[in-house]
This record gives C-alpha cells, sequence and structure tokens, in this order.
C-alpha cells in the first residue's frame, strides 16, 4: 500500500485535473449557449440603407396576369427535349425560338437589346446600360428539358400544360423554363414600363444544359471571352426557397448555391482468359470486380462536413433551427463531426456531408457456360468542396488495391470555385435583398449544388457565381424536377417574374451601402 501523503498528492492532482476539466468543459458549454441564442449571421446589411433604384413597380393587370400564364404554358407545350449531345429536337429548339419572338415583341424590339443566336439553338441578349462604367452581370436559363412520358404515372400530360389545382403541370416548369421564360417577360415588362438599366447585363439561354452544355453554353462563353467581357456576377439556375423540406428548420428558407460539386465517372474492369466453364479458375473477372465494387461501397469517402460551404448554411440558419439541433449548429466550431456524423446516415444528406460514391452500371459475361474475359462496372462520384479530383481518384486506387483491376477516368472536373458570401459581396447581397423584397418571410442562406449547371462554363467570365430561382418548394417537390408531376402554382410563376423585375432595378445600385459588421446590433 502506498504512503498515506503520497495518496493525498495523487488525490489532490486527480481532483486538480478535474476541475480543470470540469471548467473547460463550462465554459465551452457557455460560449456554446450564448452562440446558440445570438448568432445570426443574417443580421447583415441595413435593408433601409439601400440606395432607392426601384422606379417601377410590379404592378400588372389581369390581362397582363393571363398573358404571362399563357407566354409560359406556350413555352411548356414545346418539347424541346434532349437525349443525348447528339439527339435534340431541333425543331422543338426553332419552334421556341419563335415563341420568344412572338412572346416578347418589346425586348426584341427595343433599341437597348441586341440579340443573337448562338450555336443554332440559343440565344444570347445584352442589353445596355445607362452608366457603362458599371460592370455588367449575367443571367442564365436553359431552354432544353429532360424527356418525360406520361405512362410513368404523370397526372397530366408532361407537354400539356394543364392547370390542376392551380397548378401547371409539365415538364420544364421547375427546370428550367420557369426561368428562361420569367426573366424575359420581366425585361418585357420594364421595357414596356419605359424603364432604362443603369447597369447593362446580358441574358443567355443554353439550348443543352441536360447533356452538358458544350455547344449552348461553351460556345456563348467562347463568344463573350473573344469580347473581352468580365462579369460581377452572374445567376443561373440551381437552389430554391425550402419550405418544411429540411428537418427542424422552422420557416422558409432561401438556399443561393455559391459552389458546386464536382464529379468523376470511373471505369473499373478486369481481363481474364476465356475458357469453358467446365473448368474454372478460383476467381473469375466478375468475382474480382464485385469484390472490388464491395471493397468500395464498403469504405466510403470521408466526411468532410464544415469544410466546404455547406458550414455557411448551417451558420446562416442555425437561429431558426429548434433545439438541439439549433445548439449544434450554432457551434459547428466543437460540433462538425458529430453533425457530420448525423447527415452521413441519411442518404438525402450524406451528399452534404462527403464525396459521394455511386456504381451506375456493372457488365461480364454473354453465356451461360462460358467464362466472361471482360466485365466492367462504372462508378459516379460527385466530389465534395473541400476534395479534388486527384485525392479522389488515389483514394480510390488504394480502396479497390488489387492490380488485376484497371481503374479509369472517363470524365471529371474538380469542384466550382467558391462564390463570396460575405456582408461586401455585390452579387450576393443584391440577391438577398431581391430574394427578401418578394419573399419577406425567409431565411438566405448560402448552399451547394451537388448536380451541375450550364454555369460551371462560366467561371472565367465571372468570380462569383450563384445558383438559385425563386421557387417555393414544399416537401417531395424537388422529385418532381427530372421525375414525375414536375409543376409550379401560378402564383410561384408570377412571384418568377415579380423577382426578376425587382431583381433588374435592384442591380441598378452603384455599390453596396456600407456593412455594419463590427457594430453588430443583435
Ligand atoms: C420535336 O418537336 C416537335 C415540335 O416542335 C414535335 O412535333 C416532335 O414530335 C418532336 N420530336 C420528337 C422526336 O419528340
Ligand atoms: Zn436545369
Amino acid at each position: 500500500m502506498a504512503d498515506p501523503r503520497h495518496r493525498a498528492t495523487l488525490f489532490r492532482y486527480v481532483r486538480g485535473v478535474c476541475l480543470a476539466l470540469l471548467c473547460v468543459i463550462t465554459s465551452l458549454f457557455a460560449v456554446a449557449t450564448v452562440r446558440t441564442f445570438s448568432l445570426d449571421v443574417n443580421a447583415g446589411l441595413h435593408l433601409a440603407r439601400w440606395e432607392e433604384t426601384k422606379r417601377v413597380g410590379f404592378d400588372v393587370s389581369q390581362r397582363q396576369r393571363e398573358e404571362m400564364l399563357e407566354n409560359f404554358k406556350e413555352a411548356v407545350r414545346i418539347p424541346t427535349v434532349s437525349h443525348s449531345p447528339t439527339d435534340i429536337n431541333t425543331t422543338a429548339l426553332l419552334a421556341f425560338g419563335r415563341l420568344l419572338r412572338k412572346a416578347f415583341p418589346t425586348v426584341f424590339a427595343s433599341s437597348l437589346v441586341q440579340h443573337e443566336v448562338v450555336a443554332d439553338y440559343s440565344h444570347l441578349f445584352w442589353v445596355q446600360g445607362s452608366q457603362p462604367d458599371l460592370v455588367p452581370y449575367m443571367l442564365l436559363a436553359h431552354i432544353d428539358v429532360v424527356p418525360a412520358s406520361e405512362s410513368d404515372g404523370w397526372d397530366a400530360p408532361p407537354f400539356s400544360a394543364k392547370e390542376i389545382d392551380n397548378f401547371i403541370y409539365g415538364r420544364g416548369t421547375l427546370d428550367d423554363k420557369e426561368c428562361v421564360m420569367g426573366i424575359l417577360q420581366a425585361l418585357e415588362y420594364l421595357l414596356l414600363k419605359g424603364y432604362k438599366p443603369r447597369r447593362g447585363f446580358y441574358i443567355g439561354l443554353g439550348h443543352d444544359e441536360e447533356v452538358s452544355g458544350l455547344n449552348g453554353a461553351v460556345n456563348t462563353v467562347r463568344l463573350l471571352k473573344q469580347r473581352n467581357v468580365q462579369l460581377s456576377f452572374l445567376l443561373d439556375e440551381g437552389l430554391l426557397v425550402i419550405d418544411g423540406v429540411m428537418k427542424g428548420l422552422d420557416g422558409p428558407a432561401a438556399l443561393l448555391g455559391v459552389s458546386e460539386k464536382g464529379s468523376a465517372t470511373v471505369k473499373l474492369s478486369v481481363t481474364t482468359a476465356p475458357g469453358h466453364s467446365s473448368m474454372p479458375p478460383r476467381e473469375s473477372s466478375i468475382g474480382i470486380l464485385a469484390a472490388a465494387v464491395k471493397r468500395l461501397e464498403d469504405n466510403p469517402m470521408p466526411i468532410m462536413f464544415g469544410q466546404g460551404p455547406e458550414r455557411g448554411t448551417f451558420e446562416h440558419l442555425a437561429h431558426k433551427f429548434i433545439l438541439p439541433l439549433r445548439f449544434l449548429a450554432s457551434n459547428l466550431w466543437l460540433f462538425a463531426p458529430i453533425v457530420g456524423r448525423l447527415l452521413a446516415l441519411k442518404q438525402d444528406t450524406n451528399a452534404f456531408a462527403r464525396t459521394t460514391t455511386a456504381v451506375t452500371m456493372f457488365n461480364g459475361g454473354v453465356k451461360v457456360n462460358v467464362l466472361p474475359s471482360v466485365a466492367e462496372a462504372y462508378v459516379n462520384l460527385r466530389i465534395h468542396s473541400a476534395q479534388s479530383l486527384q485525392e479522389v481518384m488515389d483514394l480510390i486506387d488504394s480502396t479497390v488495391g488489387d492490380q488485376r483491376v484497371r481503374v479509369e477516368l472517363l470524365d471529371g472536373f474538380d469542384p466550382l470555385p467558391i462564390s463570396s458570401y460575405s456582408e461586401t459581396s455585390f452579387g450576393f447581397q443584391i440577391l438577398k435583398k431581391s430574394i427578401l423584397d418578394v419573399f419577406p418571410q425567409v431565411t438566405v442562406a448560402p448552399g451547394i449544388c451537388v448536380a451541375n449547371t450550364d454555369s460551371r462554363h462560366y467561371k472565367d467570365l465571372a468570380a462569383d457565381i450563384y445558383r438559385f430561382a425563386p421557387i417555393w418548394a414544399k416537401a417531395g417537390d424537388a422529385q418532381r424536377i427530372h421525375g414525375i408531376n414536375e409543376r409550379i402554382s401560378k402564383k410561384n410563376y408570377e412571384d418568377m417574374v415579380g423577382f426578376y423585375f425587382t431583381l433588374i432595378q435592384n442591380c441598378d445600385i452603384k455599390k453596396l451601402p456600407e456593412s455594419h459588421s463590427g457594430v453588430h446590433e443583435f
């Protein structure tokens, strides 16, 4: 037994350590609690201090309301379907060009607007501003849609634009004809009311976004580069307003996409000697490949939650989460690893926590009694903002860990740069104000797009690219995009037009009002 004096010292030592730990934990808890109830990164710019640029009110007559809905329905009825880069409906795309001219006569006749057709079916508009020293911005949207078939279970034919309970049904009502028509309709009404922008802007309408934009967007970018165009910011489709979609979030939130995940399509293949199934080797090409694929699924990419713009999403929305989520979201400095693990548990939130791995095709064998000489599998990965394509490829190689499996990158790109979303970010704050002008009840937050848009081709033209459309999405609505029963409410479409009407005028300010960070008024 030890000397009692020794024991007393040891006891005092242990007690000291425990007290110190307790102090640390208590103060962490205190800081976390204070943050939970005071943090509001949204406090931001005083809306009242904005230079007034809204000279034209959005008051449409009943006749105009009907006219804009009819224009939109006509757009939905034209089946501008893209199946693949070489299989697009050129007849429909040409018809769409004719519809634009018919629906927006003032836009096409105005001396302020220059219109040109790019790559045969895409459209580029330049709307001249009265103050050439103001750096122009750009609005993007796309004309083409993914295929749709009534037999998949639609409540209305997908190219009918049929109205059911004040919703207009049809492929493209959420992706992306509501933006195409919304932008031009807003411009049509502004010009009709005699509006002359101070800041010039471009409108780009691509015709092959759904099959990668390699004709429409890429050629438009080439033209703009030849003309040395630089943009103050660019707005494309992407994220939307979510209402009752995120569990634990109190009230609607507008998510402005500030980046897109990267992408990689990887082919795995195993080649073995062919032969008769009566004398098989111990391992077949299919077996070797199946084991490699299983290893990839069993060893997902590391959780990187908190290292990309998803951190900004949680921090901006923190004060809108219910307890105890609010406690976690307000204190990512402490809880990011826990939140990341929680998000990774579910299929729909896992995509925000890490690079995702999806095995999409697996082929091998042609005959029941022949050993297949080749087996191949395709894996599609969407890369988290904090990882690079190269890092992902290295991880795949080490996880597969079998020389007999050939790993080939078919195509891929790094995650897109992260656009600014601070109080001094012109594009972000203009968009935020425009969203709040139309939907005062929402909380605006930066977000990350897990899919890709045409805007990724524009990254040399604009440092700040935002992906957002003022679509009001409730639970289940996101599944309608590229799915069945895609639809938009008539009210929502009117709000879309109102949003662009407001945005174009808000962009006329010369600079943002003074930010008041440092003198935070909670
Ligand atoms: C292409 O669009 C036209 C309408 O512009 C339509 O009549 C035709 O059926 C479409 N073609 C295909 C293959 O869907
Ligand atoms: Zn789209």
